[in-house]
C-alpha cells in the first residue's frame, strides 16, 4: 500500500502572513491541494496531513480529501511525522512530504516510490549553486549517502556541499515507525529531525538512495514571498510549455498566467497578459486577445474574447465578447453571439445569435434568440430591495437607450423604441413606444447658435 504524510504544522513564520503558508496559492490553488491532487494522481491510498499552526483552517479548506493529524505544540519535522501514527500498523510504502513544496511532479513522486524498491529509505536531493540555509547531503567517498546534517548544525567543511535535502522522503512504513523512536532533539534547534532518520537507518545497515532532480525549481521549498513568487514563476512556465506542446500558441508565455485546473483546446491563440482561473474551460480555435481575466469561464470552439472579464458564466461557440465586456454570475451566451464593448451581463441568458454590441447592463435576464439589444440598453432590475426578471423573446428589437423596468417581459416579434422606458409588458408582436413626443421650434436654433458665435 502507498501512504502519504504531508508536514503542514510549521508556523511558517518568513511568510508574514495571518494565512498558514500551505494555503498560499501557486498558479491560483493552494500549496496543500497541488500536493494532495498529485499524490492522489500516484495512487497513494491514505495522506494524513499533520496541522498545527492554523490547523483549523487548512483543515476547512481540505475537508474530505485527505486526513488529518494534529500536532500540537510542533517540535520538528520528525516528531510531526510521529504524529502521523494512525498509519503506524500500516505495511508498505510511505512518501513523507513537506508541505511548502507544492512543484513537484507526479513523475518524480514516483520516482521515489520505484527507488524504494531495493532499499529502506529514499531521499529526493538537488545540487544547487546557493545551497542556502538547506539541509546537506552527507555522502561517503564511495557515494554512498550517510547523513543529512542541518544547516545550523553543520560545520564549515558540511556547509561547502552543494547537494541539498528538498525535505521528499519515501520509507518502508514499519521501518519508518520503528525508527522515529530513536529520534533525539539534542541539535541547534531541540527539535526532532525527520532527516536523523537517514543516519538511524545507516547505523542499522540498512540501505538509504538518493534520487537527484535535475531541476531546482521543482524542488523548491517555499518559505517566503520571495520564494512563492519564483515557485509561481517556475509552475507558470511549466504549464504553458504543456499548452504549447498540447497545441495552444502563447504569445507571451512570461504575461500568460495559466491555473492548474484549465483545460485549453487545440489552436488557440493566447495573447499577453491573459489570466485564466479555476475550473476555466477553453474550446478549439478561440482567440483570446489581450487583458482577459477567465475565472470558472467556459467559452466554446471559434470564440473572439477581447480585454474582458469572465467569470462563472458560459459563452458558447463561435461568440465575439469585447472589448471591455464583465459577465458574471451564471451568464450563458448561446451560440454566434456578439457581446460588444462596455457591455455588462450579471445572471443572464442570452439567446442564439443575438446582438447586445455596445454600453449595456443586463442583469437578471433571459433574452431569446436573434434579439437586438441596442446600445445603451439598461434592465432596471433592482428597486433598492429586491432583484427582478427581464424576459425578452424571440426576434424582439430593443432600441437604443432603453430602460427596461423589471419585472417584465417583452415578447416574440416586438419593437421598443429608442429612448423608451418601459415597465408594463409588451405583446407579441408589438411595439412600445414611451418618451415624449418632439416639438420643434422652427428657427430657434439658428437664432441661438448664432449667438454663440459672437
Ligand atoms: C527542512 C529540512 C531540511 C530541508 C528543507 C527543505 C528538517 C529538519 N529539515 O528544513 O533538511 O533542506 O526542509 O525545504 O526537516 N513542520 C511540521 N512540524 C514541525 C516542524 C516543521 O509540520 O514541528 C513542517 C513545516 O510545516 C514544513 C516542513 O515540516 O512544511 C519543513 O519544516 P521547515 O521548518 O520549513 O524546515 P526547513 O528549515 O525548511
Ligand atoms: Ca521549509
Amino acid at each position: 500500500m502507498k501512504s502519504a504524510i504531508v508536514l503542514a504544522a510549521g508556523k511558517g513564520t518568513r511568510m508574514n502572513s495571518k494565512l498558514p503558508k500551505v494555503l498560499h496559492k501557486v498558479c491560483s490553488k493552494s500549496m496543500i491541494e497541488h500536493i494532495v491532487d498529485n499524490l492522489k494522481e500516484c495512487q497513494v491510498e491514505r495522506i494524513i496531513t499533520v496541522v498545527g499552526h492554523g490547523a483549523k483552517k487548512i483543515e476547512e479548506a481540505m475537508e474530505g480529501r485527505c486526513e488529518f493529524a494534529l500536532q500540537s505544540p510542533q517540535l520538528g519535522s520528525g516528531h510531526a511525522v510521529m504524529c502521523a501514527s494512525a498509519l503506524s500498523n500500516e505495511k508498505g510504502k510511505t512518501l513523507v512530504v513537506n508541505g511548502d513544496c507544492p512543484c513537484v511532479q507526479i513523475e518524480t513522486y514516483e520516482k521515489m516510490f520505484e527507488a524504494l524498491e531495493d532499499c529502506g529509505a529514499v531521499v529526493l536531493t538537488v545540487s544547487l549553486n546557493d545551497p542556502k540555509a538547506y539541509g546537506r547531503i552527507v555522502r561517503d567517498d564511495s557515494g554512498k549517502v550517510l547523513r543529512i546534517v542541518e544547516y545550523k548544525d553543520a560545520n564549515e567543511e558540511e556547509r561547502m556541499i552543494h547537494e541539498i535535502n528538498t525535505g521528499i522522503y519515501c520509507f518502508d512504513n514499519e521501518l519508518l515507525f520503528e525508527s522515529l523512536k530513536e529520534l533525539k532533539n539534542d541539535n541547534a534547534q531541540h527539535e526532532y529531525y525527520i532527516t536523523d532518520l537517514i543516519e538511524i537507518l545507516n547505523r542499522k545497515n540498512i540501505a538509504v538512495k538518493a534520487v537527484c532532480s535535475s531541476d531546482p525549481g521543482e524542488v523548491a521549498g517555499i518559505n517566503d514571498r520571495i520564494e512563492l513568487a519564483e515557485a509561481n514563476q517556475w509552475m507558470q512556465q511549466k504549464i504553458n510549455r504543456d499548452w504549447m506542446k498540447k497545441g495552444v500558441t502563447i504569445l507571451d508565455p512570461n504575461t500568460t498566467y495559466i491555473g492548474k485546473e484549465v483545460e485549453i483546446g487545440q489552436d488557440c491563440v493566447i495573447y499577453p497578459n491573459c489570466h485564466l482561473e479555476g475550473n476555466t474551460v477553453i474550446g478549439e480555435n478561440t482567440v483570446l486577445l489581450p487583458n482577459c481575466f477567465l475565472v470558472n469561464a467556459k467559452i466554446g470552439h471559434d470564440c473572439t474574447i477581447d480585454n474582458s472579464r469572465i467569470t462563472d458564466s458560459e459563452v458558447k461557440n463561435e461568440c465575439t465578447v469585447g472589448p471591455w465586456a464583465h459577465l458574471r454570475m451564471n451568464c450563458v451566451v448561446e451560440d454566434k453571439n456578439r457581446i460588444g464593448n462596455f457591455v455588462e451581463f450579471k445572471k443572464t441568458k442570452f439567446g442564439f445569435d443575438s446582438r447586445c454590441a455596445h454600453l449595456t447592463y443586463l442583469g437578471d435576464s433571459e433574452i431569446g434568440s436573434k434579439v437586438n439589444i441596442g446600445c445603451g440598453v439598461v434592465t432596471v432590475n433592482y428597486d433598492g430591495l429586491n432583484k427582478y426578471k427581464t424576459v425578452v423573446k424571440d426576434n424582439a428589437f430593443i432600441g437604443s437607450n432603453v430602460n427596461l423596468i423589471a419585472p417584465i417581459t417583452v415578447g416574440e416579434n416586438t419593437v421598443v423604441a429608442a429612448g423608451s422606458t418601459v415597465n408594463q409588458d409588451v405583446e407579441d408582436g408589438d411595439m412600445a413606444i414611451a418618451r415624449n413626443r418632439q416639438e420643434v421650434k422652427k428657427g430657434f436654433g439658428a437664432k441661438y447658435t448664432s449667438k454663440r458665435k459672437k
